[in-house]
C-alpha cells in the first residue's frame, strides 16, 4: 500500500515541470543539462555522436536543421541541443 503511495509520488515529482518556457531564450543549466542528455540519447543512434566542437555555431545551425527531423525532436529539444553543441564551444 505505502509503497505503491510512494511510487506514484516519485512519478508524479519526475513529470516536467513547466520551467522551460517554449520561446524561452533563457539558458538555464538545467536546459542545457536536458539538452546534453536529449543530444546524448537522440545523435547517436544513426552514427557516432558528433563532437560539438567539431562545427562552428553557424554550421551548428543548419545541421540541426537537418538532424532534428532525423532524430525527431521537437522544435523545444531541437532548441535545447542547439543551446547545449554551442554552449560546450570554447
Ligand atoms: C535517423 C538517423 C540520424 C539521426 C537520428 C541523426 N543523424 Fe546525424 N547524420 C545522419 C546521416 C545519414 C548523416 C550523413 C548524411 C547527411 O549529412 O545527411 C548524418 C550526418 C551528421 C553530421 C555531419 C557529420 C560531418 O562531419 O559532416 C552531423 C554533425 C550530425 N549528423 C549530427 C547529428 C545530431 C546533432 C543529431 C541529433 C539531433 C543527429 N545527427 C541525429 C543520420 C542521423
Amino acid at each position: 500500500m505505502f509503497s505503491a503511495i510512494a511510487v506514484v509520488g516519485i512519478l508524479a515529482s519526475c513529470t516536467p515541470q513547466p520551467a522551460v518556457v517554449k520561446g524561452s531564450k533563457m539558458n538555464t543549466v538545467e536546459t542545457l543539462a536536458l539538452g546534453k542528455t536529449v543530444y546524448e540519447n537522440s545523435c547517436a543512434k544513426c552514427h557516432d555522436l558528433p563532437n560539438p566542437t567539431d562545427h562552428s555555431a553557424q554550421d551548428w545551425v543548419g545541421l540541426m536543421n537537418s538532424m532534428a527531423p532525423k532524430a525527431k525532436l521537437n522544435d523545444q529539444q531541437h532548441e535545447m541541443v542547439y543551446d547545449y553543441i554551442v554552449s560546450v564551444k570554447k
